[in-house]
């Protein structure tokens, strides 16, 4: 082929092969294919703006979608100022990942609306939930069904039943702190990150309050240690499928070891229950509950005669060892995250404000008639007034769990102007109801007293920290008090320094939220 030509098909020396037989339907047949291909792909692009504007209608949000996946790099790394952004940018914003169609409320009016409407929708946690918690797991049960299954699990989180877990709690915190001052003697008290040690302190509370000593010290290392990646793998909006060796893939491999611990703990409790043991845990809880139901059912179906008081509140069917690992595995996957998250602030912020920790530990001492070897009772707790303001500041300046998404189940009109479509996303919001100038004034200044003297008490409908309506944690409570034991309990045992950075005070997403320094510290003993 020479330059002149400026087609093959014209040069003489090309031609008579070009036109050989069966060649040029070759060349066509190919040349269609591709030219097929390039007209679906052109009109999916289409189509995907287009179905991204007809959801947006007068939403703020981008005015295009990035073909197909949106912002999915960006919500693989997703950073606090994007979603300070999105609140900032009005009550209702959205952005489309993928197939996803995701609506952020902004305002408390317009998160509690949603928080209380399960006519229109229910929770998704995130993509992945569905994947590692299994498409059966009760917090995807909706509507009446929902209601009875939690109503089965009340009784685990009452005053009297946390009670008998405290014990656990106390063992978990002497054990921890006891290694926190190993590990800062051996770092020669230089400054190191805390927040892992802080997963892993919780990690360990969560087992041993939900399995007790079910489970032997090397598994809840190695639960503490693999939790990182069913964190990892919780991002909002996954690709659709597990591909191996991807984020959700080692996330669904950590949570299968999980559950198949939790079974083996859940027969164990079983026999140990059945012989008439003591409750020493949530799971023996439940399974006693459940033994309880049956002889009940039994004496009825034999047509015995049972006074009302022996009637169990809730009577319970039977689960199988699967099902009592999967639901203790809800509660993991419910703490596991908020509670480190609280936590590291909760050390961090007390670090800063000595005159605040040493209020905490003059209550705690007080309480305890200066003997900080008293144990942890309920009584103790319900009087530490200033320990619980302090506990329930940190979770309103820092709110873990800063949005809660949940999925449309049918055309959800929010507002006058927006109708949010069946099969979208919807996410309240935490943060800015826990900010809002109006029910806290100063909003962004760490001051406990605003719960004693002030009239945050008073802001119920901002306090979303652990959601509201049918949904509202399970475990409020018990990490209330779990939060309180232990700052108390620290406070008395050990003094700790935090190194404060420039980057100690910005926020890092992970799941929740952490200093995106992850808090330096150091412990020593008390004198
Ligand atoms: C500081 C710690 C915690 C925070 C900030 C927190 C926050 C939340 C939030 C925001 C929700 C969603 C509520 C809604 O959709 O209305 C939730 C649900 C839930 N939480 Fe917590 N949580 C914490 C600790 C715990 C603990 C320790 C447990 C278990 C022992 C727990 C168990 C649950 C369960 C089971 C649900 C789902 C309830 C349902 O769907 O009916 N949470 N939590």
């Amino acid at each position: 082929m020479t330059g002149s030509f400026a087609s093959p098909s014209a040069d003489a020396t090309v031609s008579p092969q070009l036109f050989a037989p069966g060649l040029l339907a070759t060349v066509l047949d190919g040349f269609n294919v591709w030219k097929g291909l390039l007209t679906l792909f052109i009109a999916a692009v289409i189509y995907d703006q287009f179905k991204y504007h007809y959801y947006k209608g007068s939403i703020v949000g981008p005015a295009y979608k990035f073909p197909f996946m949106g912002p999915f790099l960006q919500s693989v790394n997703p950073k606090f100022h994007e979603y300070k952004a999105k609140w900032d940018s009005g009550d209702l914003s959205c952005v489309s990942v993928f197939h996803k169609f995701v609506v952020i409320a902004s305002t408390r009016d317009m998160s509690r609306k949603i928080f209380n409407s399960p006519g229109y929708v229910k929770p998704c946690v995130v993509d992945a939930a569905h994947k590692l918690l299994g498409k059966t797991n009760w917090v995807f049960l909706d509507g009446k069904d929902h209601v009875d299954y939690r109503k089965g699990l009340n009784g685990l989180f009452t005053r009297q039943a946390l009670s008998l877990y405290l014990p656990r709690a106390e063992e978990v915190f002497n054990d921890y702190f006891k290694r926190f001052l190993e590990k800062s003697t051996a770092n020669n008290f230089q400054p190191t990150p805390w927040m892992p040690e802080f997963r892993e302190l919780m990690c360990a509370l969560s087992c041993r309050t939900f399995v007790g000593y079910y489970m032997p010290d090397e598994t809840i290392q190695k639960i503490a240690d693999d939790y990182y990646l069913i964190t990892a793998a919780l991002e909002l909006v996954n690709f659709p499928i597990i591909l191996p060796y991807t984020k959700t893939w080692y996330g669904k491999k950590a949570a299968d070891m999980v559950l198949e611990e939790f079974s083996k703990c859940a027969a164990k409790s079983k026999a140990r229950m059945a012989a008439g043991g003591d409750i020493s845990c949530i799971m023996d809880a439940w399974v006693k509950a459940q033994l309880d139901s049956a002889k009940y059912r039994e004496k009825i179906a034999k047509g015995i005669q049972v006074d009302s008081s022996e009637k169990p509140s809730q009577v319970l069917r039977d689960f199988t060892d699967f099902e009592i690992a999967q639901t203790v595995f809800t509660f993991l996957f419910a703490s596991q995250d908020a509670t480190s998250a609280a936590s590291t602030w909760l050390f961090q912020l007390m670090a800063d404000r000595p005159d605040i920790l040493d209020k905490v530990r003059e209550e705690n001492l007080s309480i305890r008639n200066g003997d900080p070897t008293v144990p942890l009772s309920m009584d103790l707790l319900d009087n530490l007034p200033y320990t619980r303001a302090v506990v329930k500041e940190t979770l309103r300046y820092r709110p873990p769990v800063i949005m809660v998404p949940y999925l449309v189940k049918k055309d959800f009109p929010i507002s006058e102007k927006v109708t949010v479509s069946k099969g979208s996303m919807i996410i309240p919001s935490v943060w800015p109801a826990c900010h809002d100038e109006e029910a806290y004034p100063n909003a962004d200044s760490f001051d406990p007293d605003r719960w004693i003297t002030g009239t945050a008490e008073q802001q119920s409908k901002n306090w979303l920290v652990f959601g509201t309506g049918p949904h509202y944690c399970l475990g409020q409570t018990y990490a209330q008090l779990s939060l309180m034991g232990m700052i108390g309990k620290a406070s008395m045992e050990m003094d700790w320094e935090h190194t404060s950075t420039p980057k100690s005070e910005d926020i890092k997403v992970f799941a929740t939220i952490f200093p995106q320094d992850d808090c330096l510290l150091n412990f020593r003993p008390r004198a």
